[in-house]
Protein backbone atom coordinates (compact mmCIF):
# COMPACT_ATOMS: atom_id res chain seq x y z
CA UNK A 1 0.00 0.00 0.00
CA UNK A 2 1.35 3.31 -0.85
CA UNK A 3 -0.14 6.36 0.71
CA UNK A 4 0.70 10.02 -0.26
CA UNK A 5 -0.41 12.69 2.92
CA UNK A 6 -0.36 16.16 1.69
CA UNK A 7 -0.10 18.53 4.64
CA UNK A 8 3.09 17.41 7.14
CA UNK A 9 1.80 20.09 9.87
CA UNK A 10 0.12 19.00 13.71
CA UNK A 11 -2.49 16.57 12.15
CA UNK A 12 -0.67 15.24 8.26
CA UNK A 13 2.73 14.31 9.81
CA UNK A 14 1.79 12.08 12.92
CA UNK A 15 -0.65 10.46 10.79
CA UNK A 16 2.14 9.73 7.94
CA UNK A 17 4.27 8.31 10.75
CA UNK A 18 1.70 6.25 12.02
CA UNK A 19 0.55 4.72 8.62
CA UNK A 20 4.04 4.26 7.87
CA UNK A 21 5.48 2.98 11.12
CA UNK A 22 1.85 0.49 11.00
CA UNK A 23 3.69 -1.23 7.29
CA UNK A 24 2.64 1.15 4.72
CA UNK A 25 5.18 3.17 2.13
CA UNK A 26 4.02 6.76 2.84
CA UNK A 27 5.30 9.81 0.70
CA UNK A 28 4.58 12.62 3.26
CA UNK A 29 3.95 16.15 0.89
CA UNK A 30 4.29 19.33 2.39
CA UNK A 31 4.02 22.56 -0.13
CA UNK A 32 7.06 24.06 2.39
CA UNK A 33 10.34 23.46 0.84
CA UNK A 34 11.95 24.14 4.80
CA UNK A 35 9.79 21.13 5.85
CA UNK A 36 10.27 19.08 3.24
CA UNK A 37 14.19 19.21 3.70
CA UNK A 38 14.25 18.91 7.66
CA UNK A 39 12.31 15.60 7.60
CA UNK A 40 14.50 13.90 5.06
CA UNK A 41 17.30 15.37 7.47
CA UNK A 42 15.97 13.71 9.99
CA UNK A 43 14.57 16.85 11.51
CA UNK A 44 11.14 17.16 12.81
CA UNK A 45 9.22 20.45 12.70
CA UNK A 46 8.13 20.58 15.76
CA UNK A 47 7.77 18.44 18.92
CA UNK A 48 5.23 16.37 20.26
CA UNK A 49 5.63 13.51 23.03
CA UNK A 50 6.74 9.83 20.97
CA UNK A 51 7.21 11.62 17.62
CA UNK A 52 10.88 11.32 17.90
CA UNK A 53 10.22 7.73 18.43
CA UNK A 54 7.56 6.91 16.13
CA UNK A 55 9.96 8.37 13.48
CA UNK A 56 12.68 6.13 13.84
CA UNK A 57 10.20 3.35 13.48
CA UNK A 58 9.45 4.42 10.01
CA UNK A 59 12.79 3.17 8.92
CA UNK A 60 12.62 3.47 4.98
CA UNK A 61 9.00 3.66 4.52
CA UNK A 62 8.73 7.55 4.93
CA UNK A 63 9.88 10.30 2.67
CA UNK A 64 8.87 13.93 2.37
CA UNK A 65 8.76 15.20 -1.06
CA UNK A 66 7.27 18.98 -2.39
CA UNK A 67 4.53 16.93 -4.91
CA UNK A 68 2.95 14.13 -4.53
CA UNK A 69 2.97 10.83 -6.95
CA UNK A 70 1.25 7.99 -7.91
CA UNK A 71 -0.30 6.18 -5.07
CA UNK A 72 -2.97 4.10 -3.60
CA UNK A 73 -4.30 6.41 -1.14
CA UNK A 74 -4.64 10.54 -0.60
CA UNK A 75 -4.63 11.72 3.04
CA UNK A 76 -5.29 16.02 3.16
CA UNK A 77 -4.46 17.26 5.82
CA UNK A 78 -3.74 20.67 4.68
CA UNK A 79 -5.08 24.18 6.81
CA UNK A 80 -8.65 25.15 6.77
CA UNK A 81 -8.21 28.64 8.28
CA UNK A 82 -11.04 31.17 9.07
CA UNK A 83 -10.83 34.54 6.97
CA UNK A 84 -11.30 36.79 10.37
CA UNK A 85 -13.02 39.89 8.15
CA UNK A 86 -15.70 37.51 6.97
CA UNK A 87 -15.82 35.05 9.90
CA UNK A 88 -15.95 32.12 6.52
CA UNK A 89 -13.85 29.57 6.08
CA UNK A 90 -10.77 29.75 3.64
CA UNK A 91 -10.92 26.57 1.31
CA UNK A 92 -8.27 27.65 -0.89
CA UNK A 93 -5.60 25.21 0.49
CA UNK A 94 -8.22 22.40 -0.15
CA UNK A 95 -8.79 23.16 -3.33
CA UNK A 96 -5.16 23.12 -4.44
CA UNK A 97 -4.43 20.36 -2.50
CA UNK A 98 -7.29 18.28 -4.77
CA UNK A 99 -5.84 19.76 -7.97
CA UNK A 100 -2.63 18.21 -7.09
CA UNK A 101 -4.08 15.19 -6.64
CA UNK A 102 -6.13 14.90 -9.53
CA UNK A 103 -3.18 15.08 -11.69
CA UNK A 104 -2.19 11.65 -10.14
CA UNK A 105 -5.74 9.83 -9.78
CA UNK A 106 -6.21 6.60 -10.87
CA UNK A 107 -9.31 4.26 -10.97
CA UNK A 108 -9.85 2.45 -7.64
CA UNK A 109 -7.67 5.13 -5.28
CA UNK A 110 -9.22 6.16 -2.32
CA UNK A 111 -8.82 9.44 -1.27
CA UNK A 112 -9.46 10.84 2.95
CA UNK A 113 -10.25 14.35 3.68
CA UNK A 114 -8.65 14.80 7.44
CA UNK A 115 -9.02 18.96 7.47
CA UNK A 116 -11.57 20.28 9.32
CA UNK A 117 -14.25 21.67 6.45
CA UNK A 118 -18.02 23.33 6.57
CA UNK A 119 -20.76 20.56 5.83
CA UNK A 120 -21.21 19.78 2.07
CA UNK A 121 -17.45 20.61 1.65
CA UNK A 122 -16.39 17.48 0.40
CA UNK A 123 -19.60 17.15 -2.54
CA UNK A 124 -19.09 20.60 -3.51
CA UNK A 125 -15.84 21.75 -3.04
CA UNK A 126 -13.05 18.40 -3.11
CA UNK A 127 -15.09 16.07 -4.98
CA UNK A 128 -15.39 18.04 -7.90
CA UNK A 129 -11.71 19.14 -7.57
CA UNK A 130 -10.88 15.80 -7.75
CA UNK A 131 -13.04 14.84 -10.79
CA UNK A 132 -11.09 17.32 -12.93
CA UNK A 133 -8.43 14.33 -13.02
CA UNK A 134 -11.08 12.92 -15.74
CA UNK A 135 -12.21 10.06 -13.18
CA UNK A 136 -15.53 10.42 -11.61
CA UNK A 137 -16.56 9.45 -8.09
CA UNK A 138 -17.45 5.89 -7.59
CA UNK A 139 -14.62 5.01 -9.96
CA UNK A 140 -12.67 6.64 -7.01
CA UNK A 141 -13.03 6.35 -3.52
CA UNK A 142 -13.84 8.92 -1.25
CA UNK A 143 -13.87 9.41 2.54
CA UNK A 144 -14.16 12.47 5.38
CA UNK A 145 -12.13 11.17 8.30
CA UNK A 146 -12.15 14.18 10.84
CA UNK A 147 -9.48 14.78 13.05
CA UNK A 148 -9.80 15.40 16.78
CA UNK A 149 -6.58 14.69 18.29
CA UNK A 150 -5.40 17.94 20.59
CA UNK A 151 -1.99 18.93 20.37
CA UNK A 152 0.74 17.50 23.68
CA UNK A 153 -1.30 14.46 23.32
CA UNK A 154 -1.75 13.97 19.90
CA UNK A 155 -0.01 10.48 18.98
CA UNK A 156 -1.78 8.73 22.05
CA UNK A 157 -5.48 10.58 21.02
CA UNK A 158 -4.63 9.44 17.09
CA UNK A 159 -4.44 5.78 18.14
CA UNK A 160 -6.84 5.41 21.08
CA UNK A 161 -9.67 8.06 20.00
CA UNK A 162 -12.73 6.94 18.66
CA UNK A 163 -13.17 7.76 14.87
CA UNK A 164 -15.95 9.23 12.44
CA UNK A 165 -15.44 7.76 9.12
CA UNK A 166 -17.90 9.13 6.68
CA UNK A 167 -17.39 7.45 3.19
CA UNK A 168 -19.24 8.88 -0.28
CA UNK A 169 -20.62 5.55 -0.46
CA UNK A 170 -20.44 1.94 1.29
CA UNK A 171 -16.97 0.60 -0.47
CA UNK A 172 -15.47 4.42 0.29
CA UNK A 173 -16.52 3.80 4.20
CA UNK A 174 -15.30 -0.11 3.70
CA UNK A 175 -11.43 1.30 2.33
CA UNK A 176 -11.31 4.15 4.68
CA UNK A 177 -12.04 1.60 7.69
CA UNK A 178 -9.21 -1.15 6.82
CA UNK A 179 -6.82 2.04 6.43
CA UNK A 180 -7.46 3.45 9.92
CA UNK A 181 -7.54 -0.12 11.71
CA UNK A 182 -3.85 -0.99 10.39
CA UNK A 183 -2.97 1.64 13.63
CA UNK A 184 -6.28 2.73 15.64
CA UNK A 185 -6.96 0.98 18.57
CA UNK A 186 -10.09 3.36 19.56
CA UNK A 187 -13.96 2.73 18.24
CA UNK A 188 -14.43 3.63 14.58
CA UNK A 189 -17.92 4.46 13.92
CA UNK A 190 -19.30 4.50 10.21
CA UNK A 191 -21.73 7.45 8.71
CA UNK A 192 -21.78 9.58 5.22
CA UNK A 193 -18.99 12.41 4.91
CA UNK A 194 -21.23 14.99 4.96
CA UNK A 195 -22.28 14.23 8.83
CA UNK A 196 -18.41 13.42 9.50
CA UNK A 197 -18.26 16.79 8.72
CA UNK A 198 -21.00 18.09 10.92
CA UNK A 199 -20.36 16.00 13.82
CA UNK A 200 -16.43 17.31 13.95
CA UNK A 201 -18.00 20.74 14.16
CA UNK A 202 -20.38 19.64 16.85
CA UNK A 203 -18.11 18.65 19.08
CA UNK A 204 -16.19 22.17 19.20
CA UNK A 205 -19.13 24.26 19.01
CA UNK A 206 -20.71 22.10 22.12
CA UNK A 207 -17.80 23.37 23.93
CA UNK A 208 -17.64 26.55 22.85
CA UNK A 209 -20.96 27.21 23.97
CA UNK A 210 -20.70 25.85 27.25
CA UNK A 211 -17.77 27.61 27.83
CA UNK A 212 -19.97 30.62 26.89
CA UNK A 213 -22.69 29.57 29.70
CA UNK A 214 -19.58 29.53 32.33
CA UNK A 215 -18.34 33.18 31.13
CA UNK A 216 -22.48 34.40 31.24
CA UNK A 217 -22.25 32.81 34.55
CA UNK A 218 -19.22 34.23 35.98
CA UNK A 219 -20.65 37.58 35.18
CA UNK A 220 -24.07 37.06 36.49
CA UNK A 221 -21.83 36.10 39.62
CA UNK A 222 -20.90 39.49 40.08
CA UNK A 223 -23.69 40.75 39.39
CA UNK A 224 -24.61 38.92 42.37
CA UNK A 225 -22.31 39.16 44.70
CA UNK A 226 -21.26 35.27 44.99
CA UNK A 227 -18.21 33.31 43.78
CA UNK A 228 -18.96 31.25 40.62
CA UNK A 229 -16.35 28.98 41.05
CA UNK A 230 -17.68 27.62 44.16
CA UNK A 231 -21.17 28.04 42.79
CA UNK A 232 -19.88 25.95 39.98
CA UNK A 233 -18.11 23.41 42.09
CA UNK A 234 -21.64 23.15 43.77
CA UNK A 235 -23.67 22.94 40.91
CA UNK A 236 -21.69 20.07 39.35
CA UNK A 237 -22.07 18.03 42.20
CA UNK A 238 -25.67 17.39 40.51
CA UNK A 239 -25.46 14.03 38.44
CA UNK A 240 -26.70 15.24 35.33
CA UNK A 241 -24.95 18.78 35.34
CA UNK A 242 -21.41 19.36 34.15
CA UNK A 243 -20.57 23.00 34.23
CA UNK A 244 -17.26 24.18 32.10
CA UNK A 245 -14.72 26.74 34.11
CA UNK A 246 -14.74 30.60 32.78
CA UNK A 247 -11.92 32.04 31.26
CA UNK A 248 -10.44 35.16 29.76
CA UNK A 249 -11.77 33.67 26.29
CA UNK A 250 -11.43 30.80 23.74
CA UNK A 251 -9.09 30.09 21.79
CA UNK A 252 -6.89 27.26 19.77
CA UNK A 253 -7.33 26.87 16.12
CA UNK A 254 -10.68 24.64 16.81
CA UNK A 255 -13.10 25.37 19.24
CA UNK A 256 -13.01 29.58 18.60
CA UNK A 257 -13.17 28.33 14.79
CA UNK A 258 -15.01 25.59 13.97
CA UNK A 259 -18.76 27.34 15.01
CA UNK A 260 -18.57 29.72 12.58
CA UNK A 261 -17.79 27.35 9.65
CA UNK A 262 -20.77 25.25 11.34
CA UNK A 263 -23.08 28.27 11.23
CA UNK A 264 -21.26 30.24 8.20
CA UNK A 265 -24.07 29.81 5.80
CA UNK A 266 -27.19 29.74 7.96
CA UNK A 267 -29.60 32.41 8.44
CA UNK A 268 -31.51 31.61 11.09
CA UNK A 269 -29.50 30.31 14.40
CA UNK A 270 -28.36 32.08 16.38
CA UNK A 271 -26.83 30.32 19.76
CA UNK A 272 -23.93 29.30 17.95
CA UNK A 273 -22.46 32.60 16.76
CA UNK A 274 -23.89 34.11 20.39
CA UNK A 275 -21.74 32.23 21.99
CA UNK A 276 -18.94 33.22 20.23
CA UNK A 277 -19.89 36.48 20.37
CA UNK A 278 -19.70 35.93 24.23
CA UNK A 279 -16.24 34.35 24.65
CA UNK A 280 -15.02 36.83 21.93
CA UNK A 281 -15.59 39.97 24.26
CA UNK A 282 -14.14 37.96 27.63
CA UNK A 283 -10.79 39.62 27.34
CA UNK A 284 -13.26 42.96 26.74
CA UNK A 285 -14.32 42.38 30.42
CA UNK A 286 -10.99 40.81 31.51
CA UNK A 287 -9.69 44.38 30.52
CA UNK A 288 -12.99 45.88 32.34
CA UNK A 289 -11.63 44.38 35.43
CA UNK A 290 -7.92 45.29 35.48
CA UNK A 291 -8.61 49.29 34.26
CA UNK A 292 -11.31 49.54 37.31
CA UNK A 293 -8.09 48.42 39.14
CA UNK A 294 -5.78 50.85 37.72
CA UNK A 295 -7.65 54.10 37.33
CA UNK A 296 -5.67 55.92 39.35
CA UNK A 297 -2.77 54.97 38.46
CA UNK A 298 -0.01 57.09 36.35
CA UNK A 299 1.32 55.37 33.42
CA UNK A 300 0.21 51.64 34.32
CA UNK A 301 2.05 48.36 33.48
CA UNK A 302 -0.13 45.75 33.33
CA UNK A 303 1.81 42.06 32.87
CA UNK A 304 0.69 39.49 31.22
CA UNK A 305 1.31 36.17 32.73
CA UNK A 306 0.38 33.38 29.68
CA UNK A 307 -0.42 34.45 26.31
CA UNK A 308 -0.80 30.41 25.29
CA UNK A 309 -4.42 30.12 24.72
CA UNK A 310 -4.30 27.64 27.21
CA UNK A 311 -2.67 26.13 30.15
CA UNK A 312 0.67 23.69 29.62
CA UNK A 313 1.12 24.45 26.39
CA UNK A 314 2.80 26.89 24.28
CA UNK A 315 0.19 27.67 21.27
CA UNK A 316 -0.94 30.70 20.88
CA UNK A 317 -3.24 30.22 18.23
CA UNK A 318 -6.43 32.51 18.38
CA UNK A 319 -5.58 32.85 22.21
CA UNK A 320 -7.48 35.83 23.53
CA UNK A 321 -4.10 37.42 24.95
CA UNK A 322 -3.99 39.02 21.20
CA UNK A 323 -7.08 40.65 22.13
CA UNK A 324 -6.15 41.15 25.57
CA UNK A 325 -2.44 43.39 24.26
CA UNK A 326 -4.78 45.35 21.27
CA UNK A 327 -7.19 46.52 23.23
CA UNK A 328 -4.78 47.44 26.99
CA UNK A 329 -2.31 49.26 24.09
CA UNK A 330 -5.05 51.05 22.53
CA UNK A 331 -5.41 52.48 26.11
CA UNK A 332 -2.00 53.53 26.64
CA UNK A 333 -1.33 50.78 28.47
CA UNK A 334 1.82 49.51 28.79
CA UNK A 335 1.93 45.87 28.24
CA UNK A 336 4.51 43.41 29.51
CA UNK A 337 4.19 39.87 28.91
CA UNK A 338 5.78 36.26 30.03
CA UNK A 339 5.15 33.05 28.94
CA UNK A 340 7.38 29.88 29.95
CA UNK A 341 5.92 27.71 27.30
CA UNK A 342 5.67 30.05 24.10
CA UNK A 343 8.86 30.84 21.95
CA UNK A 344 7.49 32.83 18.88
CA UNK A 345 5.42 35.97 19.94
CA UNK A 346 4.82 39.00 18.76
CA UNK A 347 5.13 41.13 21.52
CA UNK A 348 8.88 40.53 23.78
CA UNK A 349 8.22 37.73 25.85
CA UNK A 350 9.82 38.31 29.49
CA UNK A 351 11.05 36.13 32.10
CA UNK A 352 8.31 36.48 35.34
CA UNK A 353 10.53 38.49 37.38
CA UNK A 354 11.38 40.70 34.33
CA UNK A 355 8.02 41.18 33.59
CA UNK A 356 6.56 41.93 36.82
CA UNK A 357 9.36 44.44 37.29
CA UNK A 358 7.82 47.85 38.23
CA UNK A 359 4.38 46.44 36.80
CA UNK A 360 1.42 48.26 38.43
CA UNK A 361 -0.98 44.84 37.52
CA UNK A 362 -0.56 41.22 37.12
CA UNK A 363 -2.97 39.19 34.68
CA UNK A 364 -3.00 35.75 34.70
CA UNK A 365 -4.27 34.55 31.24
CA UNK A 366 -3.06 30.72 30.73
CA UNK A 367 -3.22 28.61 33.66
CA UNK A 368 -0.06 27.05 33.49
CA UNK A 369 0.31 25.03 36.28
CA UNK A 370 3.69 26.57 36.99
CA UNK A 371 1.69 29.95 37.98
CA UNK A 372 0.67 28.02 41.20
CA UNK A 373 3.75 28.28 42.39
CA UNK A 374 5.32 31.68 42.00
CA UNK A 375 6.31 33.07 45.03
CA UNK A 376 4.81 36.79 45.16
CA UNK A 377 7.38 37.66 47.79
CA UNK A 378 9.96 37.63 44.76
CA UNK A 379 8.36 39.75 42.75
CA UNK A 380 9.21 43.37 42.54
CA UNK A 381 5.85 45.15 41.64
CA UNK A 382 5.11 48.62 41.29
CA UNK A 383 1.63 48.26 42.58
CA UNK A 384 0.06 44.95 44.15
CA UNK A 385 -3.40 44.00 41.71
CA UNK A 386 -3.07 40.55 40.21
CA UNK A 387 -6.06 39.66 38.35
CA UNK A 388 -6.81 36.15 38.27
CA UNK A 389 -8.71 34.86 35.10
CA UNK A 390 -8.01 31.35 35.90
CA UNK A 391 -8.89 31.06 39.71
CA UNK A 392 -5.65 28.93 40.17
CA UNK A 393 -3.52 31.20 42.17
CA UNK A 394 -3.02 30.55 45.89
CA UNK A 395 -5.26 33.51 46.89
CA UNK A 396 -4.20 33.50 50.72
CA UNK A 397 -0.59 33.25 49.82
CA UNK A 398 -0.58 36.58 47.68
CA UNK A 399 -2.54 38.80 49.86
CA UNK A 400 -0.49 37.73 52.54
CA UNK A 401 2.14 39.86 50.85
CA UNK A 402 0.13 42.43 50.17
CA UNK A 403 -1.36 41.84 47.20
CA UNK A 404 -5.14 42.99 46.33
CA UNK A 405 -6.48 39.74 44.24
CA UNK A 406 -9.19 39.89 41.76
CA UNK A 407 -11.09 36.48 40.58
CA UNK A 408 -13.29 36.86 37.62
CA UNK A 409 -16.21 35.72 38.35
CA UNK A 410 -16.20 36.32 42.09
CA UNK A 411 -18.85 38.53 43.12
CA UNK A 412 -18.22 38.50 46.63
CA UNK A 413 -15.08 41.01 45.77
CA UNK A 414 -16.60 43.83 44.08
CA UNK A 415 -18.73 45.78 44.98
CA UNK A 416 -22.40 46.91 43.30
CA UNK A 417 -21.64 48.51 40.18
CA UNK A 418 -22.65 52.04 39.38
CA UNK A 419 -24.65 52.60 35.95
CA UNK A 420 -22.18 52.60 32.96
CA UNK A 421 -18.99 52.69 35.24
CA UNK A 422 -18.27 49.27 35.41
CA UNK A 423 -16.83 46.82 38.09
CA UNK A 424 -15.28 49.01 40.91
CA UNK A 425 -12.04 47.33 42.96
CA UNK A 426 -13.52 45.91 46.31
CA UNK A 427 -12.98 44.60 50.05
CA UNK A 428 -10.56 41.91 49.40
CA UNK A 429 -7.56 43.95 49.72
CA UNK A 430 -5.73 43.22 52.44
CA UNK A 431 -5.30 46.09 54.95
CA UNK A 432 -1.41 47.07 53.82
CA UNK A 433 -2.15 46.68 49.72
CA UNK A 434 -0.30 48.88 48.33
CA UNK A 435 -2.82 51.98 47.39
CA UNK A 436 -1.84 54.32 44.05
CA UNK A 437 -1.62 57.80 44.50
CA UNK A 438 -4.53 59.67 42.69
CA UNK A 439 -3.24 61.57 39.24
CA UNK A 440 -4.87 62.96 36.28
CA UNK A 441 -6.66 59.96 34.37
CA UNK A 442 -4.66 59.40 30.75
CA UNK A 443 -7.36 58.21 28.72
CA UNK A 444 -10.82 58.79 28.58
CA UNK A 445 -13.53 56.43 27.38
CA UNK A 446 -17.18 56.54 26.49
CA UNK A 447 -19.63 54.54 28.93
CA UNK A 448 -22.54 52.67 27.44
CA UNK A 449 -25.00 55.24 28.21
CA UNK A 450 -22.82 57.78 26.14
CA UNK A 451 -20.66 59.57 29.40
CA UNK A 452 -17.28 60.25 29.27
CA UNK A 453 -15.45 58.56 31.25
CA UNK A 454 -11.29 58.99 32.74
CA UNK A 455 -9.21 56.02 33.51
N1 LIG B 1 -3.73 20.76 14.95
C1 LIG B 1 -4.76 20.16 15.52
O1 LIG B 1 -4.72 19.87 16.71
C2 LIG B 1 -6.00 19.81 14.72
C3 LIG B 1 -6.97 19.06 15.35
C4 LIG B 1 -8.09 18.69 14.64
C5 LIG B 1 -8.24 19.10 13.31
N2 LIG B 1 -7.27 19.87 12.73
C6 LIG B 1 -7.48 20.26 11.33
O2 LIG B 1 -6.49 19.58 10.55
C7 LIG B 1 -6.14 20.41 9.42
C8 LIG B 1 -4.63 20.58 9.42
O3 LIG B 1 -4.28 21.29 10.59
P1 LIG B 1 -2.77 21.35 11.12
O4 LIG B 1 -2.84 21.88 12.51
O5 LIG B 1 -2.06 20.07 10.88
O6 LIG B 1 -2.18 22.46 10.12
P2 LIG B 1 -0.67 22.97 10.06
O7 LIG B 1 -0.73 24.39 9.69
O8 LIG B 1 0.10 22.52 11.25
O9 LIG B 1 -0.04 22.12 8.82
C9 LIG B 1 -0.57 22.16 7.55
C10 LIG B 1 0.58 21.91 6.56
O10 LIG B 1 0.00 21.80 5.26
C11 LIG B 1 0.91 22.36 4.33
N3 LIG B 1 0.19 22.60 3.09
C12 LIG B 1 -0.64 23.63 2.77
N4 LIG B 1 -1.16 23.43 1.53
C13 LIG B 1 -0.64 22.26 1.07
C14 LIG B 1 -0.81 21.51 -0.12
N5 LIG B 1 -1.61 21.92 -1.09
N6 LIG B 1 -0.13 20.37 -0.26
C15 LIG B 1 0.69 19.93 0.71
N7 LIG B 1 0.89 20.60 1.88
C16 LIG B 1 0.21 21.73 2.06
C17 LIG B 1 1.44 23.57 5.05
O11 LIG B 1 2.67 24.00 4.49
C18 LIG B 1 1.58 23.04 6.48
O12 LIG B 1 2.89 22.52 6.70
C19 LIG B 1 -6.93 21.70 9.57
O13 LIG B 1 -8.12 21.60 8.84
C20 LIG B 1 -7.25 21.74 11.06
O14 LIG B 1 -8.40 22.48 11.33
C21 LIG B 1 -6.16 20.23 13.39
Amino acid sequence: MKICVLGLGYIGLPTALLLAAHGSNVVGVDVKQSVVDRLNHGELPFKEPGIEDLYLRTGDRFVARERPETADVFLIAVPTPLDPATKVSNLSYIRRAAGMIAGHLKEGDLVILESTVPPGTSERVVIPGLEKSGIAIRDFLYAHCPERAIPGRTLQEMVYNSRIIGGYDRDSTDQAISLYQTFVRGEIYRTDARTAEFVKLMENTSRDVNVALANEFAKLAEECGINVWEAITLANKHPRVSILSPGPGVGGHCIAIDPWFLTQNSTGCRMVSTAREVNDSMPNYVLQITRSLLYSIKNPIISIFGVAYKGNVGDTRESPAFKFIQLAGNEGYTIRCHDPYVRDFPHPLMGAADAADGSDCLVILADHDCFRNIDPAELQVRTKFVVDTRNILDHERWIGQGFAVRVLGDGSQVYPAAPGEGILPAGLYSPDAARPVATPPPVSLLTPDGRERFL
